[in-house]
């Protein structure tokens, strides 16, 4: 039985804040959204602290994952960084690059869906690797890194992030320490291999806009040594991979599933769009396209557990004592299957966003459903840094998909349609649905041709040689024929 589903009994059992203690420690856990925003955004200061997790040699301290970091001076150097060079890219809507990747994404669909999991995490791979790095050269490495970061920091892969004192264990009498020295070590020589190439193209001139390029160029300023450099930038690209690609995932499995809302969404793309991929200048114009991907956040959190903040002071909450160094889980899960909020919370359901009947919804619809500040994402200080890329990255291709192709359930030999289970997800962090079997058509012979020339297209603009170019490339949002 998945823990998430467990959680979500006990906070029906228990209500919707209670704690338990797990070897030594008091934890927390929340599936009120409500207490969730009172503890972690109204009472800043109290719970803003990380808990150590003990699979890394010092998440805590050590400047490297900034997610992971204490509430301390290398959490507020990197965070402030990290806000100035997002900003940059939000202003710019990430240089068009969610969107002109998609095409190639869509053309391997198309061909291959049966390689989906591959397809949609080297889209957001090499969407997040031209952000962090100015190209598309190391995707395959920040793909790789993604998934060993996450296992490393997973309670359902290593035993020693739910009993810590097997922490105190030498080297040699540790499993899980030796594997942790080698995935670190390599993501190291990774991640300083990064700094070398764009010292070398920044020295000849040739480096396009980038994280890593903004983080050099501000270095000096922000306090902040090339080596830190490297894992801020090598972290937004860890944290970028398998967030995005996972409910990518989901969209399909929905879509399969619930093959209404696919013509519905298909029927706003065509009157919206005409014969064109959506563009972000659209979303006023896609309640519903947003409210697919609202649903999607929703109806599969990505993170059902979230990330536990740390309290740093004793508080209380209506009557109930929270002590020093407690773990404070908010739980996405419980909090996305709330009734009073999310009526039949079971079903895939994108009217709960657009129809004034349900308590989700929200006007004026030109700006909601919106997933900023959604519980997926987090609460207070430390809220998700990648929630504006996010949301582009979401509508692009969720849109796109819509636009190029139909997913249905597959058949057999017999005809019979093969089921696909509803609640088949992996147990790490990041939380995603397990292979399963659909068929993927173009809309028309017309469209798939139309997803070819994109392709080609959106490669000649993307490998544009040099910084400028690729700026004004970029600031014009172009449409790719
Ligand atoms: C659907 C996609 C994503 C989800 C569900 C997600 C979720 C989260 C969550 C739950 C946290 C912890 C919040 C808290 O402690 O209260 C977080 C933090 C963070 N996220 Fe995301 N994230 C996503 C995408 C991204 C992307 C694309 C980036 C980078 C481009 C990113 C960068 C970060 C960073 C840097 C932090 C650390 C913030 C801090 O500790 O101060 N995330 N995210």
């Amino acid at each position: 039985m998945r823990i998430s589903s467990v959680l979500d009994q006990w906070s029906d059992e228990y209500g919707p804040i209670y704690g338990i203690n797990i070897f030594g420690n008091n934890h927390i856990w929340l599936s009120d959204d409500n207490i969730a925003n009172e503890l972690l955004s109204k009472r800043g200061a109290l719970h803003q602290d990380r808990p150590s997790l003990h699979q890394l040699e010092d998440s805590q301290n050590a400047p490297e994952y900034l997610p992971l970091l204490g509430y301390n001076e290398a959490w507020r150097r990197q965070r402030k960084l990290v806000t100035q060079v997002m900003a940059e890219s939000v202003r710019t809507r990430h240089h068009n690059i969610p969107y002109l990747e998609l095409p190639q994404m869509l053309s391997e669909l198309l061909s291959s869906p049966e390689d989906y999991q591959d397809h949609l995490e080297n889209y957001t791979s090499r969407v997040i690797c031209r952000l962090s790095y100015g190209d598309a050269e190391h995707f395959a490495q920040i793909r790789a890194g993604s998934h060993g970061l996450i296992q490393a920091i997973s309670p359902a892969k290593h035993i020693t992030n739910i009993i810590p004192q097997l922490k105190w264990l030498p080297m040699w009498m540790s499993p899980w320490k030796k594997e942790e020295a080698r995935r670190h070590a390599d993501e190291r020589v990774f991640f300083l291999h990064t700094v070398a190439v764009l010292v070398d193209q920044m020295s000849a001139g040739t480096a396009r806009w980038s994280y890593l390029q903004q983080c050099l160029e501000n270095k000096t300023e922000a306090g902040i040594s090339d080596m830190e450099c490297s894992y801020i930038v090598g972290m937004i690209g860890l944290a970028g991979v398998l967030t995005t690609s996972t409910a990518m995932m989901t969209y399909l499995l929905a879509m399969s599933l619930y093959p209404e809302w696919q013509t519905r969404l298909q029927n706003e793309v065509d009157t919206v769009c005409g014969d064109r991929m959506p563009e972000l200048s659209d979303a006023p114009q896609m309640p519903l396209l947003r409210a697919v991907v609202m649903e999607i956040m929703r109806w599969r959190p990505i993170v059902p557990s979230d990330i536990p903040h740390q309290t740093t002071e004793d508080d209380v909450y209506d009557g109930y004592f929270i002590p020093k160094g407690s773990y404070i889980h908010p739980s996405p899960w419980a909090i996305t299957r709330d009734t009073s909020m999310f009526p039949e919370p079971e079903l895939f359901n994108p009217d709960r966003w657009l129809s004034p009947e349900y308590p989700s919804y929200k006007e004026p619809l030109t700006e909601f459903p919106s997933i900023r500040n959604f519980t997926s994402f987090g609460y207070g200080r430390r809220i998700c840094m990648g929630m504006n890329l996010t949301e582009n990255e979401f509508f692009l291709a969720m849109g796109g998909m819509a636009w190029a192709m139909t997913i249905s359930k597959k058949k057999d030999v017999d005809g019979r349609e093969i089921s696909i289970p509803h609640h088949d997800y992996s147990q790490y962090l990041i939380s995603r649905p397990e292979n399963f079997n659909f068929q993927v058509k173009p809309r028309s012979e017309k469209r798939g041709i139309q997803v070819e020339d994109h392709r080609r297209a959106a490669k000649a603009l993307l490998d544009a040689p040099l910084k400028a170019e690729r700026q004004e490339v970029s600031e014009k949002l172009v449409r790719v024929a």
